[in-house]
């Protein structure tokens, strides 16, 4: 199956990718860093399976539209995209800055959106489709120190709720992973505290590869961090606050 992975240079992307790769998909990877980009392609054919490297900025409209014709000339029509790319940094609430807060946007929204646009004319034409989406447990409530990062990301789920419930007559599925804490660099400190839970990248790709392959509609773990999230949002805001304030942020 045809797969565009975004964000593909680096930490989950990379890891789902060659994963999937490794499973017998032809992978398209797309991100910014064409020197990784290339090493990956590299990995992959070296182990035995196909991939093309498509560097682009998923916040450049116009250029997410190219790299997918050539994913869609390249390797055929786009039949599962893992829209993976994203990131942000704090946000100073006190100092807030409106460029900020329309990159994180851009990167996390709507990098997701342009993906979805170019490809799925070719998933109704065809009648099927997978569209995947990397969201955050940050999506649930807005947390102190990261209002752009969980913005971003409650903004995606919701978008991909809709496109779910839309698309399905469609024929194509809708999956949004909601990860906590991914440790993705191999030499980085073991968990620490701010970042209960914290999975290694090897489990969460696994985990999330189950989902992806079983087209699960949405995917939120591990179940401990999740239901934490989850019980969040039935805080009064008054507690809520209680709870959180003075925290800062861990993004993820
Ligand atoms: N790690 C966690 O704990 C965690 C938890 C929950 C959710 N997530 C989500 O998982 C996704 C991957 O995060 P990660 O932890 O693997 O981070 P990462 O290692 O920093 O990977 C981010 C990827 O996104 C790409 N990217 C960033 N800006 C881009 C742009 N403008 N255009 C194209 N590609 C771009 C980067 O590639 P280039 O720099 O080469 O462009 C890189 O491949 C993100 O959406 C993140 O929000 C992560």
């Amino acid at each position: 199956m045809v797969t565009l992975v975004t964000g593909a240079s680096s930490g989950i992307g990379r890891s789902l990718a060659l994963r999937l790769a490794a499973d017998g998909d032809p992978v398209a990877l797309m991100a910014r860093r064409t020197d990784l980009l290339q090493s990956l392609v590299a990995e992959i054919e070296a182990a035995g399976g196909r991939a093309l490297a498509v560097p682009c900025d998923v916040t450049d409209r116009e250029a997410v539209r190219g790299a997918i014709d050539t994913v869609e000339r390249e390797l055929g029509h786009v039949e599962r995209l893992v829209a993976n790319a994203g990131g942000g940094e704090p946000t100073d609430s006190v100092h807030l800055d409106a460029t900020a807060v329309a990159d994180t946007m851009a990167l996390n929204l709507m990098g997701t959106v342009y993906c979805i646009e170019a490809v799925l004319p070719g998933m109704l034409h065809r009648n099927r489709g997978h569209l995947v989406a990397m969201s955050s447990l940050a999506a649930y409530r807005g947390l102190p120190g990261g209002g752009a990062y969980s913005a971003s990301k409650a903004a995606l789920t919701n978008l991909m709720e809709s496109l779910r419930i839309d698309l399905k007559p469609h024929g194509i599925d809708v999956t949004v992973l909601l990860p906590g804490f991914v440790r993705t660099k191999p030499g980085g400190r073991k968990a620490k505290r701010g970042k209960p839970f914290r999975l290694e990248l090897a489990d969460a790709t696994d985990r999330m590869v189950k989902a992806i392959r079983s087209r699960r509609r949405r995917y939120a773990f591990p179940w401990t961090l999740a239901a934490v999230a989850r019980l969040a949002t039935l805080l009064p805001a008054a507690l809520f606050d209680r709870l959180l304030a003075g925290r800062g942020r861990q993004i993820s």
